[in-house]
C-alpha cells in the first residue's frame, strides 16, 4: 500500500482512506439490518487486509451505530488501523440533527463514549466535525489538546471550517488534518483552503472523491437513494442530468484508458499533491478492488489539462449540502 503523510511530520497513513459512514443510517431512522451490517464489517476488514489503515467514522454516523460496526472490524488489530472519528454534532431522539456542540465539556464527553464503543484506548485522530458558532474555537480545539496531551487521542484535525477557523485552530494545536470536500466536481478548495493548509503544513483529507456515485457513473439510472437526491441540489431534476452530461466526459477518458470512472476520480485526486489523501465511502466489498487501482492509474499532460477544463470549478451545479 501507497503511504502519504497528514500534514508535515503527521503521521503515515495509507494513501485511500476508507469512509465508512454510508455503512449507517445517517438520516434518522432505524439502523441497517445483521445483513448489511455483517458486509460492511467485512468491508473494513477487507480494507484492512488491503492495506488501508485510515477508517474514518463519526460518533453520529448512525448515533454510535458506525464506531460499533468500525470496533468488531478492528478487534485483534487495532494496530493495523488509523482511527479518524469525528464529534460534537447533536441529535434528537429521532436521528434529526439539532445543533453543533463544540463546549469543551462535551467534546470529552463524546470522547469517552467513542472510546468505550470503539473498545481502544486511544483515538488516532479526533476533529469536532464542525466548528460550533456559540463556543470560541479556541475552547473547542483546547479539548481535543487536553485529550492528546491525557493520551486518549493523538492527533488533531479539524473538518470542514473556513480559514479563519483553521489558523485559529492551528495556532491553538498543530493541526494534523483538514477533511474537506475535494473533488473533481467540488473545486473550491483550490482557491484558500488548499493554499493555506499547505501554508499551515496541514494534510488534507479528502471526502466526496466520487461525488456519492455521480463521478463513478452510478448515477445514469437516478439517483437511487432518496435521501440523497432530497438533501442535495446536485443530484435532483434538470440539475442531476447537467451533471450527468458532465460526468460523461470522465467515463469517455476511463474507457479510453481501460480504467473505469470512479478509479480517475480518485486518481484525479490523489495526482493534486501527495499531502492530500481521498476517503472513499464504500459498503461492499466488490468496491474495493476497483478503487484501490486508482493507485495506478498515471495521467499525462494532455489528461490533466482535458480534466481541469471538462471540470473546471463550478462545471458541476447544485448546492453541495
Ligand atoms: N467531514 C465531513 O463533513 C464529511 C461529510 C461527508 C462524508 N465524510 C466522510 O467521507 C466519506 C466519503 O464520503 P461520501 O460517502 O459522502 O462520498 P463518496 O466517497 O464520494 O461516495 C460514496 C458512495 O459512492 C459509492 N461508490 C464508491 N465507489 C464506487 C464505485 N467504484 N462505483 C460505484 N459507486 C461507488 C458508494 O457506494 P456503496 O456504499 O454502495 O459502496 C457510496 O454510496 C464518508 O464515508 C465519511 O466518512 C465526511
Amino acid at each position: 500500500m501507497k503511504m502519504r503523510s497528514l500534514g508535515h511530520n503527521g503521521p503515515q497513513v495509507s494513501a485511500i482512506g476508507l469512509g465508512c459512514m454510508r455503512m449507517s443510517n445517517i438520516t434518522g431512522g432505524p439502523q441497517p439490518g445483521p445483513d448489511r451490517n455483517r458486509e460492511s464489517v467485512a468491508v473494513i476488514e477487507a480494507a484492512l487486509e488491503a492495506g488501508i489503515t485510515l477508517l474514518n467514522t463519526g460518533d453520529f454516523y448512525g448515533m454510535g451505530h458506525n464506531e460499533t460496526l468500525v470496533a468488531k472490524a478492528i478487534r485483534g488489530r487495532r494496530d493495523q488501523a488509523f482511527l479518524s472519528v469525528k464529534c460534537g454534532i447533536r441529535r434528537t431522539h429521532t436521528g434529526a440533527i439539532l445543533s453543533m456542540d463544540g463546549r469543551p465539556d462535551s467534546i470529552k464527553n463524546y470522547a469517552a463514549y467513542s472510546l468505550q464503543r470503539l473498545g481502544v484506548d486511544y483515538i488516532d485522530l479526533y476533529q469536532p466535525a464542525r466548528a460550533d458558532p456559540s463556543v470560541p474555537f479556541e475552547e473547542t480545539i483546547g479539548a481535543v489538546a487536553d485529550l492528546i496531551r491525557e493520551g486518549k487521542v493523538r492527533y488533531l484535525g479539524v473538518s470542514e471550517i473556513n480559514a479563519d477557523q483553521l489558523r485559529r485552530a492551528h495556532a491553538t494545536h498543530p493541526v494534523s488534518a483538514l477533511e474537506i470536500e475535494y473533488s473533481l466536481a467540488s473545486r473550491f478548495i483550490e482557491r484558500e483552503m488548499l493554499p493555506l493548509a499547505r501554508e499551515l503544513g496541514v494534510g488534507v483529507v479528502a471526502y466526496g472523491v466520487v461525488t456519492q456515485g455521480l463521478l463513478a457513473g452510478a448515477m445514469q439510472g437516478g439517483v437511487v437513494d432518496e435521501a440523497l437526491a432530497t438533501s442535495f441540489a446536485r443530484f435532483r431534476g434538470e440539475t442531476l442530468r447537467r451533471n450527468l452530461e458532465k460526468a460523461s466526459f470522465l467515463e469517455r477518458l476511463a474507457r479510453s484508458k481501460h480504467r473505469t470512472p470512479a478509479q480517475l476520480a480518485i486518481a484525479w485526486v490523489l495526482s493534486r499533491g501527495d499531502d492530500i489523501v481521498p476517503l472513499v465511502g464504500m459498503s461492499r466489498r466488490s468496491r474495493l478492488p476497483e478503487n484501490l487501482g486508482a493507485l495506478d492509474v498515471a495521467f499525462n499532460e494532455d489528461e490533466l489539462a482535458a480534466l481541469d477544463q471538462a471540470f473546471a470549478p463550478g462545471a458541476i451545479v447544485g448546492t453541495r449540502s
